[in-house]
């Protein structure tokens, strides 16, 4: 339940910090000691222990591999979809650059899908739509857009709520497309069934950037029940370097030598941070029950107000942001924007997920898109501020942000 407290006012409250203790600064000294710095033992460890996590609910075991981003790790599970020129992604316009780009990297073109109504998630009759269209020969959109063969559909767990999956998947087999989960936001994160996100496409990739949930300063993972594919992940995040020919030539201890068996990508994840991780992974139960507090204290404060709609939520929510959508009413009298500025004279930093990517000047000019193409994304993005959810938070700090949102009203 929700309480007010008392107390002064004078320090900022950010919008983000991470939760870092003793521990993590013991396990990188650790590692900084042991004359290794980069990938070996810690990150391997970190994948075993990342993936043993999500396999204790997972409906089919997967296998981690370690990468330096969830960019990389995105552009990595693409390529080992065979993902390629002539080839559509289908892409969430309501995510950040990432999800997109990566298929481009690729020489694949992109076609946005949006937002379900008053949901930050996929709308899923669009992306069977849209899939349809492609399989028909036809461009993306009614409008234009790319055409070719859709191959991959990347649903974002935004903020931390779990996509509609079962849906996702069953319009995916319909038409030979891939499901690479953008679990950016959702360690840990689960459907209905208590499975994890990420565990539930062909591959999910998962973010360690500063703000995440779970943080190794950057770093990412894939995860997927299907071994070929963090196989070819494995050998493509490291130069293409294939190991088990180094192992082939060797007998036991290092050596200088090794093949370059495919044009790879220097994507691995340094011991350095991978030992941050562990040490992060740990706590992961406990950092989830903060941020839910946190949230169930926001839901308490905001829910039946006529000037906002708390976000959507789930019991397997991750609750890695807390997009409180402002109505229009409010809108009317402070612009989202003034809303911002006005949170920031009064100590709160809060943020805004997502800018839609359809709005951006590169895709708007690649694919001739236009303000209005997609409106759920649009109405989205003009309406929402994140406000912060950092397991850090005391109440008195929760407090502020609730009064200095009523302080706008
Ligand atoms: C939805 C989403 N996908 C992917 C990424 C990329 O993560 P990284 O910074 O680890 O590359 C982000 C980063 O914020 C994100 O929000």
């Amino acid at each position: 339940m929700y309480k007010k407290s008392g107390g002064g006012h004078s320090i900022p409250v950010p919008f983000a910090r991470p939760f870092i203790g003793k521990e993590e600064e013991d396990a990188v000294l650790r590692v900084l000691r042991s004359g290794w710095l980069t990938t070996a033992s810690e990150a391997l460890s970190f994948e075993d222990e990342f993936a043993a996590c999500l396999n204790q609910t997972a409906g089919r075991p997967v296998k981690a591999a370690a990468v330096n981003s969830a960019t990389s790790g995105l552009h990595l599970a693409l390529e080992a979809c065979g993902l390629r020129a002539g080839d559509v992604a289908l892409v969430p316009s309501y995510t950040f650059a990432s999800s997109a780009e990566t298929a481009l990297y690729l020489g694949a073109e992109v076609a946005f899908i949006d937002c379900a109504p008053d949901s930050f998630l996929l709308d899923i009759e669009q992306f069977e739509k849209t899939a349809r269209r492609l399989s028909e020969g036809k461009t993306a959109y009614e409008s234009g857009g790319p055409s070719g063969r859709a191959r991959v559909v990347i649903p974002v767990h935004f903020g931390g709520l779990c996509c509609d999956m079962t849906a996702v998947n069953e319009i995916a087999r319909r038409y030979g497309i891939r499901v690479i989960e953008d679990a950016a936001h959702a360690f840990p994160a689960y459907n209905k069934n208590g499975e994890p996100a990420g565990t539930l496409g062909d591959a999910g990739v998962f973010s360690f950037y500063a703000t995440k949930t779970l943080t190794t300063a950057e770093g990412g993972m894939v995860v997927s029940a299907d071994q070929e594919l963090i196989k070819r992940v494995s050998l493509m995040r490291c130069h293409g370097i294939d190991r088990a020919v180094w192992n082939r030539y060797t007998s036991g201890g290092a050596s200088w030598y090794y093949e370059v068996t495919e044009v790879g990508y220097k994507y691995n994840l340094p011991d350095i941070l991978a030992a941050i991780g562990r040490v992060q992974l740990k706590r992961a139960g406990d950092l989830l029950a903060k941020r839910k507090f946190i949230a169930s204290c926001y839901d308490t404060a905001f829910s039946d107000k006529d000037f906002c709609a708390i976000p959507p939520g789930s019991a397997g929510d991750s609750r890695h942001l807390y997009p409180l959508r402002l109505n229009p009413s409010l809108i009317r009298r402070v612009s989202r924007d003034e809303c911002i500025v006005k949170l920031k004279e009064l100590g709160i930093g809060v943020s805004v997920h997502f800018i839609p990517l359809h709005t951006m000047p590169y895709y708007k000019n690649r694919y001739k898109l236009k303000k209005g193409d997609f409106p759920q994304a649009e109405d989205a993005y003009n309406r929402v501020i994140s406000l912060p959810v950092w397991p850090g938070m005391t109440q008195e700090q929760i407090d502020r942000v609730i009064e200095s949102v009523f302080k706008l009203v």
